[in-house]
């Protein structure tokens, strides 16, 4: 059966693509695929386990983390379509001054839920691109800060038993599944889309006595089940990397929760705006669903910094909205 490769789709695009975005998103693509290689080496070659350093958050660094971080920022420095990147493993962005006229920007969490990697479980490379003025100086944070509504694209890749490429240039979302005989991302499912009413929720239950009152009562009201207001039964699922949890919602459905607890309530919340919220906000969007901070649409927020924090709730559309009325 002959499949759309990521390539073809790319030029193929309803709404025609700028040929440095082509080049951006196609750059992307090719080294997420280098990046699950090195992944699925890296207990032979001695890349499992920490670097040794932290990240601006105060996280320890995986060494897989900096390696994809350097794959990422190596691929498209030589590339030379964008002016300038930016990512959760570096204090400040990383400008690229090889070719005047670019205007695309891409911010990215190179291993997103590095934690996985050592017990062989699914981890993910998160991007969004944005546009700027040409010759803006993308040393300096200010030209990043734009709301995730100015999003040109945004997509991850999921390293799991396949790795696959999740997309939008906001014409819905398609999922694209590598074939490791061609090294080339062909097109499995074409127009992602969340139901609006699902059975499934997923959340760190471990965090249950630090959260808000709105998200004990919402979760609270799931875990009656049958007997209580919501007259049914619901699962739970955690893989404890955004990428997975996100990637099963886009494919069955579910609503995801990363609130706002008293852990980390003084840094705004756990996952990062510009390159964890925003671009998986616009899938989730692109794709039916909807994704707040409990108080306002995650796409809306006005960014202060590169490594803002925020509250997450996305997914199926009528449970995001119940969990963001007990917050009203
Ligand atoms: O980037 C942060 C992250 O690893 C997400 O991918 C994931 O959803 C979350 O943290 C897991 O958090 P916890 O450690 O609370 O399970």
């Amino acid at each position: 059966m002959s499949r759309l490769t990521f390539t073809r789709w790319l030029q193929q695009s309803p709404v025609p693509l700028p040929q440095d975005l082509i080049q951006t998103l196609q750059i992307t693509a090719d080294c997420c695929r280098d990046i699950s290689a090195a992944i699925a080496r890296g207990a032979l070659t001695g890349m499992l386990g920490q670097a040794g350093s932290e990240n601006i958050q105060g996280e320890d660094q995986k060494k897989l983390d900096v390696i994809s971080n350097d794959m990422l920022l190596a691929a498209h420095a030589q590339g030379g379509h964008l002016a300038g990147m930016a990512s959760e493993e570096m204090d400040d962005p990383f400008p690229v001054t090889t070719h005047a006229n670019s205007r695309y920007l891409l911010l990215f969490d190179p291993l997103d839920g590095s934690s996985n990697i050592d017990i062989n479980a699914p981890v993910g490379t998160i991007f969004s691109v944005l546009e700027t003025t040409p010759g803006s100086n993308t040393a300096e944070v200010t030209p990043f800060l734009q709301p995730g509504t100015a999003q040109v694209a945004a997509g991850y890749a999921i390293y799991g038993p396949a790795t696959q490429l999740i997309i939008t240039v906001g014409h819905g979302v398609d999922a694209f599944t590598l074939d490791p005989d061609s090294g080339e991302f062909l097109l499995t499912t074409s127009g992602m889309k969340i139901p609006e009413e699902t059975q499934e929720f997923a959340i760190n239950m471990s965090n249950q006595r630090h959260w808000e009152a709105p998200v004990q009562r919402y979760v609270g009201e799931l875990l009656e089940g049958k007997a209580g207001v919501r007259g049914k039964d619901f699962n739970m699922r955690w893989v404890a990397a955004m990428v997975a949890d996100v990637h099963r919602i886009l494919t069955r459905g579910g609503v995801f929760l990363y609130p706002l607890d008293s852990k980390t309530a003084s840094k705004g919340g756990k996952l990062r705006l510009m390159y964890e919220a925003n671009p998986m906000a616009w899938l989730v969007e692109q794709a039916g669903g909807s994704a707040t901070t409990g108080l306002v649409r995650i796409l809306d927020i006005a960014p202060t910094g590169l490594h803002q924090r925020v509250p997450v709730i996305l997914g199926a559309r009528t449970e995001v909205e119940r969990a963001t009325s007990y917050h009203a």
